[in-house]
């Protein structure tokens, strides 16, 4: 576990913090990332592009590596369906699947109840709030008359109150999340940025150790790996950023 982050650590994180997100078109770009890291250098992502274009098996391909798998497909449906797309994605053998808070409570309720009573390890459960690619001119867009963390806060409470695990935020929301919902809510951040990065078409982007320290548990990192010059090398650097100055 790493130390020095007080009171604002999450829940005790055994392994990598760094979530790479597998944000490839097919499973051989996949797989080929994945053989040149290791499950102690990261976790993997597989989300809508890749599982639409490999389908499921690619999930049983990496955790036969040896990875735990986000399984990122933000489930949003009626509460029957998204209960049973949960139990599937359990029996697939994700460490981690979500589903979108704005479903309402019933429906996250329906997803925590459908892994209960699975017989698989139960994967850990995740309300996504407000997407980071988001801003404040986004939520007007849709009919809602609120900042980004104003919502993600509504969004948290109904997630902690139907029992999950925690919730995909921004790390700017990080640090208020941690001190209202405890440090038993995982906190799961995307919109990472190392100070160099572009930030493409996130809005809401923080550093790795920044993000870290405001109190993120776990870090979902796609485009700044993915797409520089050596993935396993800007892997490492982050890393070591966050594993030298904590
Ligand atoms: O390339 P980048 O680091 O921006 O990738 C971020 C990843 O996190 C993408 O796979 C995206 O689908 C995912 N994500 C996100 N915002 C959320 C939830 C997931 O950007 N709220």
């Amino acid at each position: 576990m790493v130390s020095g982050l007080g009171s604002m650590t999450g829940p005790a994180q055994e392994g990598p913090r760094v979530i790479v997100a597998l944000d490839y078109p097919s499973k051989v770009d996949a797989l080929a990332f994945a053989g040149r890291v290791t499950p102690t250098l990261c976790r993997l992502k597989v989300g809508l592009e890749l599982f639409t274009a490999a389908g499921p098996g690619v999930v049983g391909e990496l955790t036969a590596r040896g990875f735990d798998v986000f399984l990122d497909l933000k489930f949003h449906d009626i509460p029957t369906t998204v209960a049973r797309a949960c139990a599937a994605a359990a029996r697939l053998g994700a460490w981690m699947l979500n589903v979108h808070a704005f479903g309402g409570v019933e429906m996250l309720e329906a997803a925590r109840a459908a892994l209960e009573t699975s017989t698989t390890r139960r994967p850990l459960l995740i309300g996504v709030t407000v997407l980071t690619s988001h801003s404040a001119g986004t939520l007007q867009e849709i009919g809602l008359q609120t900042d980004p963390a104003t919502q993600v806060l509504r969004l948290a409470g109904l997630v902690q109150a139907a029992g999950l695990d925690g919730v995909v935020c921004s790390a700017l929301e990080a640090g208020i999340l941690r001190i209202r919902f405890g440090t038993g809510f995982v906190l799961v951040t995307p919109g990472i940025r190392p100070a160099s990065a572009a930030s493409d078409d996130q809005q809401r982007t923080m550093t790795p150790l920044a993000a870290v320290r405001q109190g993120a548990d776990f870090l979902v990192v796609g485009r700044p790996i993915t797409q520089a010059p050596d993935p396993v090398v800007a892997l490492e650097e982050i890393n070591s950023q966050l594993y030298a100055r904590l």
